[in-house]
């Protein structure tokens, strides 16, 4: 007989009533949420002892970070990435969609435009969209089950307007980690056509199987110059709800730029963002190790049962993220997520992406609650014939 030890991640929360956006969207119906980009579990314990403590001082008035969260940052990078960032190059945001659109703002004048990989976390066409900026869009390709660039797609997108390059990176929702060769090729076609280039890097403490990122703000000298990159330890560490993320930007006269664009108008980071985003930076690497295991668990569990129980469904090579981005073409759905959530099952709609044929399924739960997902799933899929 064997026994099993139970995760801390087996553990199944009670979400309703704690103002969760996931969990709000289909409350009083019976469709298990598995949409929007946070995880059902609770963040690290020193996180939660960091933010008990200063909720016991009792005082919330204007914030900026301390020192000791700013060294948090910088050693982390430096510890992670070998990346040596000076403290004047960060820009505290609340939120990387923010900072999105601020960069859309700051870096072009009406009339010019960005380009950027399809399919793409929606708020890479939005934020432009909604400063008045076009998007050029190049899409990837497969290449032997994995997303690629495709730079004959990227030539054909670029125009004399183009300048800026949106990077995803780990990328959302292809799940792929780009590689040094890839981050070099994207680095030379930003400098051939002398555009800047935004890396969101939110993503890149989710690596799974021990594959390590590599920030391209770190390749050259040149990099540094065009390249601002955006981190935050939301993702990682199930924070979103404190807001609390950082743009990393070395050039100090876009830096400026960037400044002056939030100027008024985007919010301060809140004291308790502050608090956690430093106690995770120093003490969340065993929680996340761990995590990052029970992860890559729950996607082979995903890409097990879609090739044994769903073949009509097919996923792609999942390097990072806790995000499946999963073809359901061959379904013949005119609205797939419509359909499933007809089945009890809240999937993200791929067409927001750029792709109406792919769903993508949020894994970042515990599995009992991944496995019923999947169950309903499969019964979506057998109701179709
Ligand atoms: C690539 C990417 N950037 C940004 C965000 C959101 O960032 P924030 O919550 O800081 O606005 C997400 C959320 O899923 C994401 O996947």
């Amino acid at each position: 007989m064997s026994i099993e030890t139970k995760s801390i991640f087996d553990e199944v929360p009670q979400r309703y009533q704690t103002d969760s956006q996931k969990w709000q969207k289909y409350e009083g119906q019976d469709i298990l949420p598995m949409w929007v980009a946070d995880m059902d579990f609770k963040a690290p314990a020193p996180v939660l002892d960091a933010l008990h403590e200063r909720i016991d001082h009792g005082i919330f008035g204007y914030a900026r970070p301390e020192k000791s969260t700013v060294d948090a940052v910088l050693e982390m990078l430096e510890r992670n990435y070998n990346w040596k960032v000076q403290k004047e190059w960060l820009v505290w945001l609340p939120g990387l969609v923010v900072g999105l659109n601020v960069a859309s703002n700051a870096f072009l004048a009406p009339g010019e435009s960005v380009l950027t990989n399809t399919p793409i976390y929606p708020p890479f066409m939005l934020g432009p969209k909604f400063q008045s900026r076009a998007v050029s869009k190049a899409p990837m390709v497969l290449d032997g089950g994995r997303w690629v660039i495709d730079w004959d797609a990227m030539e054909k997108a670029i125009t004399p307007d183009t300048k800026l390059f949106l990077l995803c990176n780990p990328h959302n929702p292809c799940a792929r980690v780009f590689d040094r060769s890839e981050l070099e090729s994207i680095l030379e076609f930003c400098e051939k056509h002398d555009l800047l280039c935004c890396s969101d890097e939110i993503h890149c403490e989710l690596l799974l199987d021990g594959r390590k990122h590599t920030p391209i703000a770190t390749l050259s000298e040149d990099a540094s110059k065009r390249v601002f990159t955006f981190i935050a330890p939301s993702k990682t560490y199930n924070l979103a709800g404190l807001g609390c993320s950082i743009a990393i930007i070395p050039d100090a006269s876009l830096r400026n730029r960037f400044n002056a664009a939030t100027r008024g108008i985007v919010a301060e980071v809140n004291n308790l963002g502050y608090t956690a985003c430093e106690a995770a930076y120093r003490h969340g690497d065993q929680w996340r190790n761990e995590l990052l295991d029970y992860l890559a668990g729950n996607r082979d569990l995903i890409h097990n049962f879609i090739k044994n129980e769903t073949p009509q469904a097919s996923v792609y090579q999942h390097e990072a993220t806790y995000l499946s981005w999963i073809n359901v073409e061959k379904l013949g759905l005119a609205d797939p997520v419509a359909h499933f959530e007809s089945h009890g099952l809240g999937l993200s709609d791929g067409s927001f992406f750029g792709d109406k044929n792919h769903v993508r399924m949020n894994f970042g739960c515990p599995r009992s609650t991944l496995q019923e997902g999947l169950n309903r799933f499969k019964k979506a899929i057998e109701s179709i014939s």
